[in-house]
């Protein structure tokens, strides 16, 4: 499938899918969104726990992956990311994201770092921070129960991808998380969160980033 570069309204860039007419990330601003929804309504929202294990669905061009890697070493905090992805972006374009710019300089090499890590097994990439990318279709994926604290729910929005919001797939996300545990997403589709509900978790709807007035956060009872 074609992808080509764009550039959101907050300077970052992302990547774009003319025939689906889809973006990886908000045009309103791409590292601000991820700021946003999965690092200050997502990993913020666990600020006793000191080992995270982390579930991103759909790993991408890693902008995710980078932000937390951050926020571990300035929050003094160990994280275990698994991302899944099933169509990988080439190393290439993937650096052209550039959003190394977006963390500190020490930090900057470890984009490169996500990106050419080996998939499907364990890779320590700083001592903060664990990765596995899983090559696959989360449509196969089978959950480990209660393995998860956090769930970074990145699909393609509803209106492109369906599929990926069914009830299926959100029981399968909610099977992941440990008791306590937490699903958010920038998304705010009342099916969504009416089926979250039905799966037993606590919904909330919060302020969405700049250009989004809601998105989602779901809580595992303990
Ligand atoms: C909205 S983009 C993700 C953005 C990513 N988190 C980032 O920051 O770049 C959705 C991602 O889901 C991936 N994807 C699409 N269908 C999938 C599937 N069935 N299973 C796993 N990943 C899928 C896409 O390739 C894409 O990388």
């Amino acid at each position: 499938m074609k992808r080509e570069i764009i550039t959101t309204a907050d300077g970052s860039k992302s990547i774009r899918l003319p025939e689906m007419d889809e973006t990886y990330h908000s045009s309103h601003g791409a590292v601000q969104e991820a700021k946003h929804v999965f690092i200050e309504k997502g990993l913020n929202a666990l600020p006793h726990v000191k080992t995270i294990r982390i579930f991103e669905m759909g790993f991408g061009t890693g902008l995710n992956a980078l932000l937390t890697l951050e926020a571990a070493q300035q929050q003094n905090k160990h994280i275990h990311y698994i991302g899944i992805e099933a169509f990988p972006v080439a190393l290439e374009m993937a650096l052209q994201m550039e959003y190394e710019h977006y963390v500190s300089k020490e930090n900057q090499p470890f984009f490169d770092r996500l990106h050419a890590a080996e998939w499907n097994s364990d890779q320590c990439i700083t001592p903060f921070f664990t990765l596995k990318k899983l090559e696959e279709k989360i449509q196969y994926f089978v959950p480990e129960k209660s393995t998860i604290d956090l769930i970074y729910f990145d699909a393609f929005g509803p209106s492109v991808q369906s599929d990926m919001w069914n009830l299926n797939i959100l029981e399968k996300m909610t099977a992941l998380l440990a008791p306590g545990g937490v699903f958010v997403t920038y998304s705010a589709k009342g099916q969504m969160k009416r089926d979250l509900k039905s799966l037993g978790l606590r919904v909330e709807s919060l302020p969405g980033p700049p250009g989004k007035r809601e998105m989602t956060r779901a809580w595992k009872g303990q």
